[in-house]
């Protein structure tokens, strides 16, 4: 059955793996035999009435929510928000006179997140959850729900509820954008993209022993480490930085590329892991340069590149996607580093110590 361990000796490897077949099955499910994006007509009209998205989360849920405002704003052109649940919910900001919420929640539990949606709720705002979990609480409290598809998600370390997060995410900017008769919309080729993104995902999940290898070369003394990128890859820094830190207990932070140099440099010492992202065409030359900054202080660095970006000597070179798409496939191996960081230190990958794959109190 889905739930179970199969030959995995960690959930987590196995939600990793499975991330192809989630992408499939959202392209399945939230496309019509004649290659037509699908979603309910009123959370369309709804979000295409509005004149701003307020996305609320926390954790990795809410990583996926910065890639999706970029998705969001680009593809429907409607200006976007993403918070904290846990921040949001006592200190509103001044909202939009047309808003609309939208909560993503792995689990659809999260006591950070319910605050808000009370709030939402009592003041007749309309709103939308995404979650995993059919019929979960915030699902069942918001005006209306998309479901994630991505099967049970057992490691507390999320991976594939971030993954479909983003590509239902982009469904519903392509869905709202047409509804807009939005060019860009319109010439977004999701459902070709989203295959594009479960052969890259093989690809990479196939690569695995490589990412095996980088995590025992650079990893095993570690005491901090740094993600670095720009644009959507900085919101994959922040998420990478995460997953490493959670399941390994290295200290790891995410950067935007450039910021690194106006302070944190200053703990980049001999052999300081920094993995930098590059996906973005405007900066790609940028970060480059950033790179050079951190290698000149003595950090180890792995680069995970584009093929277009690429330079000899990359370490990861991840295939062609989308802009915007491209944190399906940035992730993976994040990912994959973080499980074997922690996987080669004998901890158990699974259930890393103090946390709690649903978080029901604030
Ligand atoms: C917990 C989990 C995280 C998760 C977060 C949000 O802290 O350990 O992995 O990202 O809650 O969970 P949700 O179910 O709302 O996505």
């Amino acid at each position: 059955n889905a739930a179970s361990k199969g030959t995995y000796e960690f959930y987590m490897l196995k939600e990793i793996d499975e991330q192809p077949a989630v992408m499939r099955r959202i392209s399945n499910d939230y496309f019509s035999q004649d290659g037509d994006v699908k979603v309910d007509n009123d959370i369309v009209k709804a979000m295409a009435d509005s004149d701003r998205i307020y996305i609320l989360a926390a954790g990795t849920s809410y990583h996926a929510g910065l890639v999706g405002k970029n998705l969001i704003e680009k593809y429907s052109e409607i200006p976007v928000e993403v918070g904290l649940a846990s921040e949001f919910g006592y200190h509103f900001p001044t909202l939009s006179k047309k808003p609309f919420f939208i909560f993503l929640s792995q689990s659809g539990e999260t006591a950070d997140s319910r605050v808000v949606l009370k709030q939402v709720n009592e003041r007749h705002l309309p709103s939308l959850t995404m979650t995993n979990v059919e019929g979960s609480t915030l699902s069942r409290e918001a005006t209306y729900t998309m479901l994630l598809k991505a099967g049970p998600e057992i490691a507390v370390a999320s991976t594939k509820a971030y993954t479909a997060q983003i590509a239902v995410q982009a469904v519903l900017a392509k869905a709202v954008g047409e509804a807009k008769n939005l060019k860009v919309a319109e010439d977004f080729d999701l459902k070709n993209q989203l295959a594009l993104a479960a052969e890259g995902m093989q690809e990479l999940v196939d690569g695995k022993e490589k990412i095996d290898a980088l995590a025992k070369k650079y990893l095993p003394c570690a005491r901090n480490a740094f993600y670095i990128g720009r644009g959507v890859d900085y919101a994959v820094a922040l998420e990478g930085a995460l997953k490493l830190k959670e399941v390994s207990y290295i200290q790891t932070e995410g950067f935007a590329a450039a910021e690194l140099k106006h302070g944190t440099i200053a703990l980049i010492e001999q052999d300081t892991p920094v993995i930098a992202l590059i996906n973005d065409p405007a900066t790609s030359d940028l970060t480059r340069g950033n790179i050079r900054e951190v290698q000149s202080r003595g950090a180890n660095v792995m680069v995970f590149a584009m093929k277009d970006f690429a330079h000899e000597g990359d370490d990861v070179i991840l295939p062609k996607i989308d802009y915007y798409l491209s944190p399906l496939l940035t992730v993976v191996p994040t990912q994959l580093l973080a499980y074997y960081a922690s996987k080669n230190k004998g901890l158990d990958v699974d259930k890393p110590r103090n946390l709690a794959k649903s978080v029901t109190v604030e």
